[in-house]
């Protein structure tokens, strides 16, 4: 049986008082939550002060992105060493927004999934289809080439601590979520693809988190589907009611 992870992105938002009063209001309110795992993903920069406050919780901390070479001259980046000195578990690799914003390919995404996982990190790598490509049938072909992509040399044993995030573009901050059918053939077909290259037994134990517009109200249809095994939030993390709405919904599945 596989721990649902609930983790929220909170992307590029808040300033530092909004972000600590998040962290505290969170830490109060799922302090008596034990069946699933929660983890928060503030701005880098809001890693340390929010990392303070939860630190001793059961509210994880990840980052939203590292590079992926030892420290050095590189300019405005952060090494994998830095997020665990800081207190992390959890780096998110590869969100579509750093895909397609910023440009970052499945090979680039695999050198830092990799030092993550050398770092001792637990990356939480996404992967989903833009609406276009959906609407052109290569929704598996394009999940295919990410998962084949990001996850190339990563060992069985590595594999089986990483998150992959599934999360349709045409889904992400939109409202229009994908409904439970929809986002659980995505999921079983990247379970296939674990199961080709890894072999069962790894493929049982890897968790498949959904994202896109997640709320309260969806969640718990969502993530009753059984290759669902948790939600990457960002919208409904920013505020502790709607996160915790969340978590409340589906911790008894
Ligand atoms: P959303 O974002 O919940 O606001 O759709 C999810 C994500 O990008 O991780």
């Amino acid at each position: 049986m596989r721990r649902l992870l609930i983790a929220g992105n909170w992307k590029m938002n808040m300033k530092l008082d909004s972000a600590k009063a998040l962290a505290q209001g969170l830490k109060e309110k799922a302090a008596g939550v034990s069946e699933v795992d929660i983890a928060i993903c503030p701005p880098s920069l809001y890693v340390q002060p929010v990392g303070a406050i939860v630190n001793g919780s059961n509210v994880g901390l990840g980052a939203q992105n590292a590079y992926f070479a030892k420290a050095g001259a590189f300019t405005g980046e952060l090494e994998m060493a830095m997020l665990t000195d800081v207190g992390c578990q959890y780096v998110i690799l590869g969100h579509s927004e750093r895909r397609h914003i910023l440009g970052e390919s499945s090979e680039f995404i695999n050198l830092k999934v990799r030092a993550a996982l050398k770092a001792g990190l637990i990356p939480i790598v996404c992967v989903g289809e833009l609406e276009a490509e959906r609407d052109n049938g290569v929704t598996n072909d394009v999940n295919r080439r990410q998962f084949d992509g990001s996850f190339s040399g990563v060992s069985a044993e590595e594999m089986k601590k990483c998150v992959i995030a599934y999360e349709p573009v045409w889904a992400i901050g939109t409202g229009k979520v994908a409904t439970p059918d929809q986002a659980e053939e995505v999921h079983a077909f990247l379970r296939g693809l674990i199961v080709e290259k890894y072999g069962k037994e790894v493929a049982d134990v890897v968790r498949i988190q959904y994202g896109g517009s997640v709320k309260a109200g969806n969640a718990k249809e969502l993530l009753s589907k059984p290759d669902i095994d948790g939600a990457l939030v960002g919208g409904a993390s920013l505020k502790v009611d709607d996160f915790m709405g969340i978590i409340e919904a589906v911790r008894a599945l």
